[in-house]
């Protein structure tokens, strides 16, 4: 089947899409989108987040057929052309990336939190990154990183 949908902000057709075949397969393999990654391809580790209509969704568990018509956005979509969004900054700058697997799912999940909660405690910021697993950094770069970029959005706590 051909799907038609909004990419960062442009208009993208993927032909042949088998009926079984995920977003984050269609993004990765059919769109030249790499940056979302597939850890775990059941909705357990949050690395394939992606906004679709504005929400935060697994894209290995959604189906390519479901996204006809609808507007998503990935990790490379936040970014300004070369300049990275100040989430993605705040992840280099306090040395929140090792592997990356992770990151780009965390990325995109922390920068719904700080739209939706521009001061967000630690507490806060761990309920919101439950579902986003990390196995190198123990989280603790992940909050600093959180709290950095929040600090440069202007949420000082
Ligand atoms: S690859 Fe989608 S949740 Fe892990
Ligand atoms: S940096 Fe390796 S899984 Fe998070």
């Amino acid at each position: 089947m051909r799907v038609r949908c909004t990419v960062n902000g442009e208009e993208r057709v993927a032909d042949d899409v088998w009926a079984g075949e995920s977003l984050l397969y269609v993004l990765r393999e059919r769109l030249g989108l790499p940056g979302s990654k597939n850890a775990c391809e059941q909705g357990e580790c949050g690395s394939c987040t992606v906004y679709l209509d504005g929400v935060p969704v697994c894209a290995c568990l959604v189906a390519a057929g479901q996204v006809e018509g609808r507007t998503v956005v990935t990790v490379e979509g936040l970014a300004d052309g070369d300049l990275l969004h100040p989430v993605q900054q705040a992840f280099l700058d306090a040395g929140a990336v090792q592997c990356g697997f992770c990151t780009p799912g965390l990325v995109v999940a922390v920068h719904d939190l700080l739209q939706r909660h521009p001061r967000p405690s630690d507490p806060d910021v761990r309920e919101a990154l439950a579902g986003n697993l990390c196995r190198c950094t123990g989280y603790e770069k992940i909050l600093e990183a959180v709290r950095l970029a929040a600090l440069r959005a202007g949420g000082d706590r």
